[in-house]
């Protein structure tokens, strides 16, 4: 898995990888010029101060001056193009990541938090960035450097290059030990982050709510608890990611201690020049210093591995609701729609659908068969949470049927695309949800090239025109969180015209059971009756003149129909329609 991991993660630097080649040329310019300046103290200390040669003295220096200059410009070059390349994978990852999001089917969004996601898009994504940036200049710079600077000590002294290098594979299995720890730490780390950004995105959204039932200090609280758990969790990770450099660190003192002790006994016996000495110090302190970075690369590629972990475990999920292989394209509503001995269960959404045994679950609709022919009108009236909203959402595919199909025209809606279905179905859903944008680019959401002209005729259908104009910018002016804030039965109308802007044969209407006050209801129902013109439309109805115009009424309770027919038949007939008219739809 972490293997597989970073090679997904390098497929995403792959289209990259000229500016990458040319950073690499930089890298290895960089560290061999590092050797070189480490190399020049020889004859620097040799020259100035035993052989006294003044003129040889400058020119050492200049060298030196020219070769830091040199080795700046390279430095320079090989870093912009790796920050580029780490924003760039980025952007790249990230838009991809977005794209995915959006073909997932909604039952994902049921079962996965949103602020976890949105941790993905953010706080993960700067782990990788990080990595991408980072770790191939470690890796190969510093790489370079260190293998040029164990030439420059291998030619300086090869007894004392052995001596001072010889510490480094006991290094090795500690260093295994804590990728290990600090992958699973990091991963914990990051889990409690997503947490952190879930908790916000939930409760600032519905900071209304907790306000009202004062909260406030339970928030503060829990958001404390959050925090705590993050803090502890990182520390962890930290607590193992910081003690690498002393144990590195311990080493490489341990390593130069020895050079010096042994060099100096050999200046004095005579065998060595203290040029070469410190020439093999100056190399030995610039070849420990790559290595020691190894520990934060280590660091890099783990955090990198578990945050890319969490990315691909999005990425690689399936949508559920997909397109088949060589859809239809739904192109005109001719006939009739038809439930077929439909089943559905929301469970089923939760778990690994190959592995389970689907009849051993409650289902939450049972056997359902509605027929609505074109140009009707279908009422769906029931009990709260007897399944109305979700027969309605299996037509437009938020969902597939567990058991038996809807067929329009006959042909199972599976086969259709799912552009082109839900394209053809006008949607107002039970609990409005506007953007925070313009009243009209709200309406013409659906068809974002719809002239003006279009947005207020479907605005005057829906009974909307009259109150847009009133508000303070009229059709431009801003609703949502940073505008003005408009009434429920407002919002429902702007919803109407939303829905039949895009001219849809087929219209679902799910009213919202908050009922209105008599005269928006009025008002709302006078939209309703100009829409339905001309359309299909299934209705969940809370209203009984709603319920009296239709051409069919289906009563929904526990998941099932338990009966069907005409207002004045089911009224007859003394069932749960009956008890409904007495409790519920009297007005
Ligand atoms: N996303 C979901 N995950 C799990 N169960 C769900 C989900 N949505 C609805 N349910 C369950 O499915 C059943 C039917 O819900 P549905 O929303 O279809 O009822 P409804 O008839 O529209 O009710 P209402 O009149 O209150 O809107 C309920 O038992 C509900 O708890
Ligand atoms: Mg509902």
């Amino acid at each position: 898995m972490k293997k597989d991991t970073l090679l997904k993660l390098i497929r995403f630097a792959l289209p990259y990888k000229k500016r990458f080649i040319v950073a690499l040329i930089s890298m290895i310019i960089v560290g061999a010029l590092t050797s070189a300046l480490a190399y020049l103290v020889k004859p620097g200390i040799n020259k100035a101060f035993i052989e006294k040669d003044k003129r040889f003295l400058i020119v050492i220096s200049i060298s030196v001056i020219v070769i830091a200059f040199i080795r700046g410009i390279f430095s320079y070059i090989q870093n912009y193009l790796m920050v580029w390349i780490g924003q760039r994978v980025i952007m790249d990852l990230r838009n991809k990541l977005y794209e995915h999001l959006q073909t997932l089917s909604l039952g994902y969004f049921i079962t996965h938090r949103t602020g976890k996601l949105i941790s993905h898009l953010t706080n993960d994504m700067m782990y990788i960035q990080n990595a991408v940036t980072y770790v191939p200049a470690h890796l190969i710079r510093d790489g370079t450097t260190a293998i040029f600077l164990t030439g420059v000590i291998f030619y300086l002294n090869w007894k004392l290059a052995l001596l001072s290098i010889i510490v480094f594979p006991l290094l090795a299995y500690p260093l295994r030990k804590f990728s290990r720890k600090m992958r699973r730490r990091s991963y914990r780390a990051q889990e409690e982050m997503a947490n952190i950004y879930n908790l916000l995105n939930e409760k600032i959204t519905g900071i209304k709510i907790v306000k009202a039932f004062s909260q406030e200090e339970r928030e503060i609280d829990l958001m404390r608890d959050a925090n705590k758990r993050f803090f502890s969790s990182v520390m962890k990770l930290l607590k193992t990611a910081i003690l690498q450099r002393p144990v590195m660190e311990f080493f490489t003192y341990t390593g130069a201690s020895l050079v010096l002790l042994i060099g100096g006994l050999a200046i004095i016996e005579g065998e060595m020049d203290v040029g070469s000495l410190f020439s093999f110090l100056a190399a030995l302190n610039l070849l420990y210093a790559p290595l020691k970075n190894f520990a934060n690369v280590n660091q890099e590629i783990q955090q990198a591995i578990s945050a890319g972990e969490r990315i691909f475990g999005v990425l690689e999920t399936e949508a559920y609701v997909k397109d088949v292989e060589n859809p239809i394209e739904f192109k005109e509503f001719k006939n009739e729609i038809v439930y077929e001995n439909v089943s559905f269960s929301y469970a089923l959404e939760k778990i690994d659908k190959d592995s389970f045994n689907i009849d051993s679950v409650e289902h939450d609709l049972k056997n359902i068969n509605i027929r609505i022919k074109k140009g009707e009108m279908v009422a769906l009236v029931g009990p709260s949470g007897g399944g109305k909203t979700t027969i309605v959402h299996l037509l437009l595919r938020f969902y597939d049927p567990v058991k038996g199909r809807i067929l329009i025209d006959g042909i199972d809606i599976r086969n259709f695309s799912l552009k082109s279905l839900r394209r053809s179905i006008g949607f107002v859903s039970q609990d409005i949800i506007l953007f925070n944008d313009t009243v009209k680019n709200n309406i013409k959401y659906g068809k974002p090239n719809a002239s003006d002209e279009e947005v207020v005729n479907a605005s005057k259908v829906a009974f909307a025109d009259e109150f847009i104009r009133k508000l303070p910018y009229g059709y431009d002016t801003y609703i949502g969180e940073r505008g003005v804030k408009l009434s429920g039965g407002e919002r429902q109308r702007i919803a109407i015209a939303r829905a039949i802007l895009i001219n849809p044969p087929i219209l679902i209407l799910d009213e919202a059971t908050a009922s209105l006050d008599a005269e928006s209801e009025r008002i709302v129902q006078e939209a309703l009756d100009r829409v339905l013109i001309g359309r299909t439309a299934i209705v969940i109805a809370h209203r009984l003149s709603t319920v009296r115009k239709a051409d069919k009424i289906y009563v929904i309770d526990k998941g099932m129909v338990v009966e069907e027919g005409k207002h004045s038949e089911l009224l007859e007939k003394g069932g749960l329609y009956r008890r409904l008219y007495e409790l519920q739809f009297k007005d």
